[in-house]
């Protein structure tokens, strides 16, 4: 069943149907300024970072969901409707909300009222923009009595939802005309104010929640709005709200348009008053004014969308399939760029409060970004590796507003440091920018402990290398990839959990996926380490690699597939010898898509029993059998019930790995399978069932083993956007960054006959052709760049070249 449908000309998911089965998403902001806006006009925003500077207040697993928001209360006569249905939740006559690139738009009516609200954070301007137009489309005058409401958050969001003590007493506004302040904290340390404002005279306004909408009552049904008349309310404490009333007339055929605008502003500290205790408002009215007028808002929508059309140019395909081509143009490329904006931050399903940047998050989430704004994925490398110790391990995380380390989850993720030679190395490919390796990086964001990035990278292969275990296999620490693998949690203590293990390191569990990730990155800062001239290092590079490579052969197969790891009594963790969790997904992922087993026969055994024993028909499941009972030296991964989350869930993340697996061993067909049944618009249709947004990944399926299989949870915020993109327009379309080129191998389904894509790579912009005569699922049979064939796959780089127009016949 669908709840709506994809207009690709305008690049929008239509939604028809205000009752979706969860809220349906989208994010608005692309610099600095973000707010999340549901398809029934919930949602929250916030400046730069979702914990310290939040806007507007969110409550997260309310009662009924998501009823908090940006709302426009319409009241004619005794009818009173919001164009979003929520939170009054009248019935209409007429609803859809297009959720676009950067912009959403409700349009709804009823009795013949036609509403239009179009919502956008402009380019450069710290603001949401709320565009509302009311047209009478009946044949009699209408008088209609409109009411705004958001309701103000106390800036930091985990204060504000739990200092009550305090909370109750700080708050204050300041009302001026149409113009209404936050400038709660103020007076105190804060510099930063909101400002939330219309471009039309009021007839009323309501800062104070309990003023507006009374008390025992929701934003379902405030007082003020069935009485259609604003108290002029002035919170003092409490919870500060903004709350504007405007009477409309509106003539037969009639429109008119109110621009309301959510702003945030920083005045130095030395420019905060205007006089005793009244803020400075000249930078909010300055910002006002950029925004008063529908040619001023309709402008900067279109630079908004010039900007994402100029963004979307750098990967263009071409195809017969549509879903392929709206994934691969649009949404996938549109949740890399929001996986940027928030690492696993602000969404539906993370609250924002809690987890900061993760080093392994951001490292990953770049391979899906890096070709789209190649410059801040610079500086975001920069900004990561300074998160990194001297001995190579890093930060799990970081925090965006200070980009200091996390103390309170410090390092032990043994995975981390690689991750920097996974983004360093796909950054390189990407831009040629090889002077990058000598920018000077601090570690632990200590200046006098700078080095350069080379350096960094350089710890970071020595510190797998130099961690190894009793089977010469990296030490996992505190967990792998997977979170939730914690093999050096025990105790003897009844009741203990995974929660209060202390101990990371119990120099025995190893990790087979991360001797996969020392394989296929080890590879790659050995390449690095060539290109810079530095020969005999690349040779010892090699050698580790090489004895991990056997290492792996000679421990780390089970049989019919890869081994997951050794715990902290060397025994085996994902073989055929345990009850539950005999195989796990990752290590048959990452050693394939490394190469590791390939020319020995292992990876095609490797890849079927993963067919054969974690296949479903949504997809594959991270483990199989689940483990069915809790044990404390597995860590978190058997606190989840059966078929959830790591516990056996399909965690669409590491799905790609086995479709980028299977394209090594150039089985289209079966790589586009693992692609498309995760692939949102492939399983549009089964909305009822998968539940969250057709246009986004999510983080999780439940597998086979949950109630409710096919159902999936925490959307957007996931690695799978990053991974997925790599796998589709690098290893299945075929287009691959190489340090001296762009390569061309794709590894297609049989059926699949000639698509073209364009692809904008170093300056110069690729219109590549690839032709399918005799169907085969890989392998190229000539290239020829501009009327010239090549030998190989490599369309090199030609000096001076900024058309290349490649033909590619497989066969
Ligand atoms: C989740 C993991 C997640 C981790 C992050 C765990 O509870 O299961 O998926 O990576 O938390 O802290
Ligand atoms: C989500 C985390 O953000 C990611 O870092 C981790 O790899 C996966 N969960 C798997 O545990």
């Amino acid at each position: 069943m669908k709840y709506g449908y994809f207009d690709d000309t305008n690049k929008e998911y239509i939604i028809t149907s205000p009752n979706t089965p969860l809220p349906w998403i989208n994010y608005l902001g692309s610099d600095n300024f973000f707010s999340l806006i549901s398809n029934t006009c919930g949602g929250y925003s916030f400046y730069k970072d979702a914990k310290m500077l939040r806007l507007t207040r969110y409550r997260y697993n309310n009662v009924p969901q998501d009823c908090n928001g940006r709302y426009y209360y319409i009241k004619e006569e005794n009818d009173i409707w919001t164009p979003g249905w929520q939170p009054v939740k009248t019935s209409l006559d007429e609803y859809s909300c297009r959720h676009g690139l950067g912009y959403s738009i409700f349009s709804s009516a009823k009795n013949n009222l036609q509403a239009t609200l179009l919502a956008f954070v402009p380019r450069n301007d710290n603001c949401e923009i709320n565009q509302l137009k009311l047209k009478n489309n009946s044949n009699k005058e209408k008088k209609i009595s409109l009411f705004s409401y958001v309701e103000f958050c106390l800036w930091n969001a985990v204060d504000d939802m739990t200092n009550f003590q305090r909370n109750y007493s700080i708050g204050e506004v300041e009302v001026h005309g149409s113009e209404i302040y936050h400038k709660t904290e103020y007076r105190e340390r804060r510099n930063h104010y909101a400002v939330y404002a219309v471009n039309s005279p009021v007839d009323g306004f309501d800062t104070s929640r309990d003023a507006f909408i009374g008390p025992y009552k929701s934003v379902e049904g405030p007082e003020v709005v069935a009485a259609g008349k604003s108290t002029n309310s002035i919170a003092s404490g409490w919870a500060p709200i903004g709350s504007h009333n405007i009477n409309i007339i509106l003539q037969p055929g009639e429109e008119k348009s109110f621009i309301f605008v959510l702003g945030y502003i920083e005045n130095p500290s030395d420019d905060k008053w205007e006089s005793d205790n009244i803020i400075n408002k000249k930078p909010a009215r300055e910002l006002l004014n950029r925004y008063n007028t529908d040619e001023k808002v309709e402008s900067a929508l279109l630079k908004l969308k010039q900007h994402w059309n100029h963004l979307l140019d750098h990967f263009n395909l071409e195809s017969n399939d549509d879903k392929l081509n709206r994934m691969v143009n649009i949404w996938n490329q549109y949740q890399c760029m929001v996986t940027f904006n928030m690492s696993r931050s602000a969404s539906y399903f993370e609250s924002g409060t809690g987890r900061g940047m993760g080093f392994r998050d951001s490292c990953q989430d770049l391979l899906g970004f890096v070709h789209l704004i190649p410059d801040r994925a610079r500086e975001r490398i920069l900004d990561i590796a300074a998160t990194q110790f001297e001995d190579g391990s890093a930060y799990h995380q970081y925090q965006p507003l200070t980009k200091k380390g996390n103390l309170d989850i410090g390092s032990g993720f043994n995975d981390d440091p690689l991750w920097l030679i996974a983004c360093v190395s796909a950054y390189i490919k990407e831009t040629g920018d090889i002077g990058i390796l000598n920018e000077m990086v601090p570690f632990d964001n200590n200046e006098e402990k700078s080095q350069t990035l080379m350096e960094h990278l350089r710890r970071s292969f020595q510190y797998t290398n130099t961690h190894l275990g009793p089977h010469k296999l990296p030490l996992i620490g505190r967990a792998d990839w997977n979170d939730c693998l914690n093999l050096n949690c025990f105790s003897n203590e009844p009741g203990e959990s995974f929660q209060t293990c202390s101990n990371f390191e119990s120099g025995k569990a190893e990790s087979v996926f991360i001797a996969a990730m020392f394989v296929k990155y080890g590879k790659e800062y050995a390449k690095i380490c060539n290109l810079i001239g530095l020969g005999e290092e690349t040779d010892k590079v090699l050698e580790s690699v090489e004895n991990m490579y056997n290492a792996i052969l000679d421990h780390g197969w089970d049989g019919e597939w890869f081994l997951r790891a050794y715990d902290a009594y060397s025994e085996k963790i994902g073989s055929k010898e345990c009850a539950s969790g005999q195989i796990f997904i990752e290590p048959q992922g990452f050693c394939v898509l490394a190469g590791v087993g390939v020319k020995e026969g292992l990876a095609q055994k490797a890849l079927d029993s993963v067919k054969e024993r974690l296949d479903t028909r949504y997809g594959v499941m991270l483990l199989q059998p689940a483990y069915t009972k809790y044990h404390l030296n597995l860590g978190e991964i058997s606190s989840y019930p059966p078929g959830y989350k790591e516990n056996a869930g399909i965690f669409c993340h590491n799905n790609p790995w086995i479709s980028i697996a299977e394209t090594v061993l150039g089985r289209g067909d079966r790589a586009f399978e693992v692609y498309s049944k995760i692939c949102p618009a492939y399983i549009e249709d089964i909305s009822e069932i998968h539940r969250t947004e057709p246009y986004v990944y999510s983080q999780m399926i439940a597998g086979r083993d949950a109630a409710a299989h096919g159902e999936a949870k925490n959307s957007w915020l996931t690695g799978t956007a990053a991974w997925t993109f790599v796998n589709v327009s690098q290893y299945i379309l075929g287009i691959m960054p190489a340090y001296d080129g762009l390569s061309v191998d794709p590894c297609i389904p049989k059926s699949m006959d000639t698509f073209k894509i364009k692809r904008k790579f170093r300056n110069a912009t690729y219109n590549i052709t690839i032709h399918n005569p005799k169907h085969v699922e890989k392998g190229v049979k000539s290239l020829t760049v501009n009327g010239q064939e090549m030998e190989g796959i490599l369309i090199p780089l030609l000096p001076g070249v900024t058309q290349y127009d490649v033909t590619v016949i497989m066969g």
